[in-house]
């Protein structure tokens, strides 16, 4: 165990491995001084961890070296790749997905995979082709919504638990697979967990707002009800103060503290390619203010998608 492991999180820790230069005020930073690899040595491990969770995302450029396994042996460093289970895999990949325009964009708020009791602590997306124009993404953090809120309102949300669900109804992302991809999202599993919308984040200890896309209602709550109470809450998430936007080159690479964000990408780039790959890095159970943890509600296989693989958009069965 280093010395950066061994302390509890100490917000005001100075880097020795690697320069971390903030992008805004409250969430982002750029770090430079890293190329990234599965051989790194474990104290720039522990600093990379160390400033993922202070600026929640991070983003290194010029990483053109990492192929699709290089990029995976790198993300075994942060913890155990965690698959999606009803997004088929990159072909010659273990645990890669391509996340390719010709196959939808992702352009409503939302944390990775939320509606899995262990959704992802970490996403790992690194750029392939960036359109010439436009496609960037945007990152909100949860941890400073959810600190901006009254004592009244943090005191409700403390209070709240919402249904995470993969067959999604709020905010519907209207071309975000193709019809292929997203009746594959929506029907090889249905899954549903109960998460408190205050979760303790493990390691820094921080409270912070659990929400976006996959959220299906409050439980005890009315869809209307539960409808008005999600605004509530999403639109805190969701104000400028909380908000960085990275404009894409090739070779980037951004990780996200998924436990402390929402994002979003930005479809403004017309019939342009954009093409990225993502691995993501299992989490733990979140708990809420008084330790309660969060309960799988609904946890149903109708399809084993570990046959198909996807590429270039389209989904097919894998060959051999
Ligand atoms: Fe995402």
């Amino acid at each position: 165990m280093t010395q950066l492991q061994a302390q509890t999180y100490n917000p005001n820790y100075q880097y020795q491995h690697i320069e971390v230069k903030p992008v805004t005020g409250r969430i982002g930073a750029e770090i430079t001084g890293i190329k990234l690899s599965g051989d790194l040595n474990q104290d720039v491990v522990a600093e990379f961890n160390h400033a993922l969770l202070k600026y929640k995302v991070v983003f290194v450029r010029g990483q053109q070296h990492l192929t699709d396994l290089e990029q995976e042996a790198f993300a075994r460093l942060l913890g155990t790749p965690l698959n999606h289970p009803s997004v088929p895999l990159k072909d010659g990949t273990a645990h890669t997905l391509s996340i390719d325009s010709r196959g939808g964009r992702a352009d409503s708020w939302h944390t990775d995979i939320t509606f899995l009791p262990n959704y992802p602590k970490a996403t790992i997306l690194r750029n392939v082709i960036a359109p010439s124009n436009g496609g960037d993404t945007v990152w909100a953090n949860t941890t400073t919504a959810y600190e901006d809120l009254s004592p009244e309102l943090q005191k409700l949300a403390e209070q709240l638990r919402a249904v995470h669900s993969n067959s999604y109804d709020y905010a519907k992302p209207k071309g975000e697979y193709n019809e292929e991809g997203r009746h594959l999202f929506r029907t090889a599993v249905e899954i549903e967990t109960e998460h408190p919308l205050v979760r303790v984040h493990p390691e820094t200890g921080e409270k912070t707002l659990v929400l976006g896309h996959f959220f299906k209602r409050f439980s005890g709550y009315s869809p209307t009800q539960s409808r008005r109470l999600f605004d509530l809450f999403q639109e805190q998430i969701v104000q400028w103060e909380n908000i960085v936007r990275w404009r894409w080159a090739e070779g980037d690479v951004a990780i996200w503290d998924n436990r402390a964000t929402q994002h979003r990408a930005i479809n403004d780039y017309g019939d342009e390619l954009r093409v990225a790959t993502r691995v993501t890095i299992e989490g733990d159970v979140p708990v809420d203010v008084n330790g309660q943890p969060s309960t799988v509600l609904k946890n149903v296989t109708n399809q084993d998608i570990s046959n198909l693989r996807s590429e270039e958009g389209r989904i097919y069965e894998k060959a051999s």
